[in-house]
């Protein structure tokens, strides 16, 4: 199967802004189009303002999929999944990512920058950018609530 080369939409906090500089590069050097919605330093900010921008660009389909990371990840996954047609999943396990894609077409993946470290981030976004939707079943049981506001 070919690998899905659409463009990332990526996000983060002052707690996960390293971690998103290096997710950068990971995904750049994949050769996969990324666009930065912030935050630009390690200065305090609010988590909230970068997970609007990245999940209303994907909410309006204007990117097919996004990243965002905070410290825990928690607030990210809360504020993303506000979103009509947003499926964020806070990952923090292969198996999880994994299944975030294969039964949820979990379109935003979301990362605790204080919670993962930078290899098994990067191990969390390639397995999340690799695995396909199987659709079917599954599609059936989105469907059910995806366009719920
Ligand atoms: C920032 O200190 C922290 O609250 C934020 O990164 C995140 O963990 C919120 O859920």
């Amino acid at each position: 199967m070919t690998e899905n080369k659409s463009p990332i939409i990526i996000g983060s906090d002052h707690a996960a802004f390293p971690l998103k500089e290096k997710l950068k590069q990971f995904i750049v050097e994949k050769g996969i189009e990324i666009q930065d919605a912030g935050t630009d330093g390690e200065s305090s900010v609010d988590y909230s303002d970068f997970g609007i921008k990245v999940a209303m660009a994907v909410s309006k389909g204007e990117y097919k999929r996004g990243i965002l990371l905070c410290g825990t990840g928690l607030g990210m996954s809360m504020v993303a999944n506000r979103f009509p047609h947003v499926r964020a999943a806070l990952c923090s396990d292969l198996f999880s990512a994994k299944m975030s894609r294969e039964h949820n077409d979990s379109n935003i993946l979301v990362l605790g920058g204080r919670i993962v470290g930078e290899a098994l981030a990067i191990e969390l976004v390639k397995a999340w950018l690799e695995t396909p939707f199987e659709g079917g079943r599954h599609q059936q049981r989105l469907d059910k609530f995806d366009t719920i506001r």
